[in-house]
């Protein structure tokens, strides 16, 4: 091994961002309210963490005004946008042009507030926070769950840009039903 191999290069952040984004993911608003004010914002560093107890968690930028938000707050919610929340994805990421801005309806829930017209809702109470460098891991427990008996058409960010689904799901099943930890057998070589 040479020593340029010991030391690789250190990779280039936008190509991070770049290859990272080819992790397709729902998109969340995540909402808190502090006193009478709330605030809501984009985000799909969103991930579900533990069943005992539950955890989720969202990673936040520094720089962002929700941090000061989920800090001060006893707790959040998660709202996952359905497909045709593409407007309120942007509006909430501080990527909205117009002057009015689109529709929309928080309403007083558990945790932070509900935005209408979501796939499902999780609100938490605020579990921990980790510093992680330029981001802040909050982690919340999970309070109260909230599902659409709407279709299942979820907002889809992958590669830097929305999609859908191009077969929509028919009901919301139990990822272990598919995916049983159990049943996964590791067989190594002799
Ligand atoms: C699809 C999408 C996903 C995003 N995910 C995150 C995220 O997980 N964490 C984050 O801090 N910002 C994320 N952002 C950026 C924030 O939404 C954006 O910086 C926002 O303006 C911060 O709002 P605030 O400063 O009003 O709190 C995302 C933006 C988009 C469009």
């Amino acid at each position: 091994m040479s020593a340029t191999d010991a030391h690789p290069p250190a990779p280039d952040p936008r190509e991070f961002r770049r290859v990272m984004g080819l992790f397709a993911t729902g998109v969340a608003v995540v909402t808190a309210a502090v006193d009478a004010r709330v605030h809501a914002m984009t985000a799909n560093a969103v991930m579900s963490v533990s069943l005992d107890p539950l955890l989720v968690c969202v990673s936040v930028g520094k720089g962002a005004r929700m941090n000061r938000f989920l800090e001060e707050a006893a707790g959040f919610a998660l709202n996952i946008l359905a497909e045709d929340q593409e407007a309120l994805s942007r509006y909430f990421a501080g990527m909205w042009q117009a002057a009015e801005p689109p529709p929309y309806r928080l309403e007083p829930w558990v945790g932070g507030p509900r935005l209408e017209g979501c796939l499902a809702s999780v609100g938490c109470a605020r579990h921990q926070v980790v510093e992680a460098g330029d981001h802040r891991l909050f982690l919340g427990r999970v309070v109260a769950l909230h599902r659409s008996q709407a279709p299942l058409r979820p907002l889809l960010f992958f590669a830097g840009a929305y999609h859908r689904l191009r077969e929509p799901a028919h009901a919301a099943r139990d990822p272990l039903e598919i995916w049983d930890p159990e049943a996964i057998r590791i067989y190594y070589g002799d």
